[in-house]
């Protein structure tokens, strides 16, 4: 259950819509559903596996396993990434998150009733313009990250999972129906799941794979960490299965939910990161109850992010805690340097708004600080760190060790992760190094 907490957040109901409608809808689906199959599955499998084996902190587990196959303890290097790679995830995941907090705010003052798109897209914009507030609510959440990752109340957590998840699944059905009564319904089916090859950049296919890492909370040592803790007796297949299903679903729900609202309200689906946050508004203001529902739905996105981001402060936690660090100084000193990163974020959403460092690259132009944050860590480092951590369980780790933490899903899952699996990272590389 902390892994679906862990998996399930700002990636599916934010970042999933808002990256589809930026690129094309139909054939990044396909492509981003294709590299959560053959990719992602099998590498949440090996995290996990990796993790229950060596029992530690990502960094230490990897030393650990590679040490004990009788290979470098340099593979740790992986843990490194992997931890850094959660780090600067965090430092931005934590101002969208806050971004919900207003939001709660304003769905408890009946803002949203009757609110019509130009009026949402004006009051998120005016959130956006306001470096104040952003970083007020950024400050709240990281706060907010930092107290359960200090108290290591895992327990707690996985208890809230249990009975949050299923709420937020019926609110998104909830909005699911409502979207059917837009008259667009049919419109966002076509848009979602028939796929437009010719719209399909390389760049694409490498956000479509990247992204299948960051929902699924891979490479980023949060899946490893949390397989530390798995028992013995559980299914680490069945488990992942589970977990990549639940998530996807969320993001498919998610999806439904909002393009018949951006469709119906002649809204633009590659509108950006603002995107449900400037139509979500509009539907709840249109349904009965309005503002209990918005309430409601911020709410639960705002603990769908937080047992994220408790995931993400875990594998810099545990490693400093494994070096003698007590889990408050190391969730406390890694809580304030992300949240210092994070003032960069809040400040790429307006005074720095034309600040793009590598914009003489043009696959970097027009990228801000956020922008980079987000690149880097989706799209390099992440598919980076699965490429390693496939080589490792496939080429470098003895098979008989892996069989034994894996049962007969073995059979299917080696070969796959030997080979198609960098293969596949390795074609994505090709293409877009090109
Ligand atoms: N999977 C989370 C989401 O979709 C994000 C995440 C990335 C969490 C990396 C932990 C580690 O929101």
């Amino acid at each position: 259950m902390a892994a679906v907490g862990s998996a399930v957040g700002l990636g599916n109901i934010w970042k999933f819509p808002y990256i589809t409608g930026e690129n094309g809808g139909g054939a990044f689906v396909l492509v981003y559903l294709a590299c959560i199959a053959v990719i992602g599955l099998p590498i949440m499998v090996a995290e996990v596996m990796l993790g229950r084996r060596g029992g530690k902190s990502p960094i230490g587990t990897m030393a650990m396993v590679a040490g004990s196959e009788g290979r470098s303890r340099g593979w740790a290097g992986v843990g490194i990434m992997a931890t850094l790679t959660a780090f600067i995830i965090l430092s931005f995941y934590s101002v969208i998150a806050g971004w919900t907090m207003p939001y709660i705010l304003a769905a408890v003052g009946g803002e949203f009733s009757g609110i019509a798109a130009e009026e949402s897209g004006a009051l998120f914009g005016g959130l956006l313009a306001s470096p104040g507030q952003l970083l007020l609510w950024h400050s709240v959440f990281m706060g907010l990250t930092v107290l359960v990752s200090a108290g290591g109340v895992r327990h707690g957590l996985e208890r809230a999972v249990t009975k949050l998840m299923p709420a937020l699944f019926v609110l998104l059905l909830i909005l699911v129906g409502y979207a059917m009564t837009t008259g667009h319904f049919g419109e966002a089916i076509g848009f979602l799941f028939r796929p437009d090859f010719s719209a399909l950049t390389a760049e694409a296919v490498l956000v479509a794979l990247g992204h299948a890492f960051f929902t699924l909370s891979l490479a980023s040592g949060a899946m490893m960490a949390y397989g530390a803790y798995l028992k013995k007796d559980v299914s680490i297949a069945r488990t992942s299965v589970v977990v990549a299903f639940m998530d996807t679903g969320v993001a498919l729900l998610a999806g439904l939910a909002i393009f018949p609202i951006v469709f119906a309200n002649g809204l633009e689906p590659g509108a950006g990161p603002g995107l449900i946050f400037v139509t979500l508004p509009v539907a709840f203001g249109q349904m009965p109850g309005s503002s209990f529902f918005a309430t409601l739905f911020f709410v639960l996105l705002l603990f769908a992010a937080w047992s994220s981001s408790i995931s993400m402060l875990e594998s810099l936690v545990s490693y400093l805690n494994e070096k003698g660090v007590s889990r408050v100084k190391a969730a406390v000193g890694g809580g304030l340097v992300a949240w210092l990163v994070g003032i960069t974020t809040v400040l790429s959403l307006n005074e720095w708004a034309g600040f793009t460092p590598l914009g003489m690259f043009e696959r970097f132009e027009g990228k801000t600080l956020f922008d980079l944050y987000d690149y880097l860590t989706a799209n390099i480092m992440m598919p980076l760190g699965a490429l390693l951590t496939a080589l490792f369980v496939g080429w470098k780790m003895k098979p008989a060790h892996s069989a034994a933490e894996l049962g007969s899903w073995h059979r299917v899952w080696y070969p796959v992760v030997r080979y198609l699996s960098p293969i596949a990272l390795l074609i994505v590389f090709y293409f877009n190094l090109k």
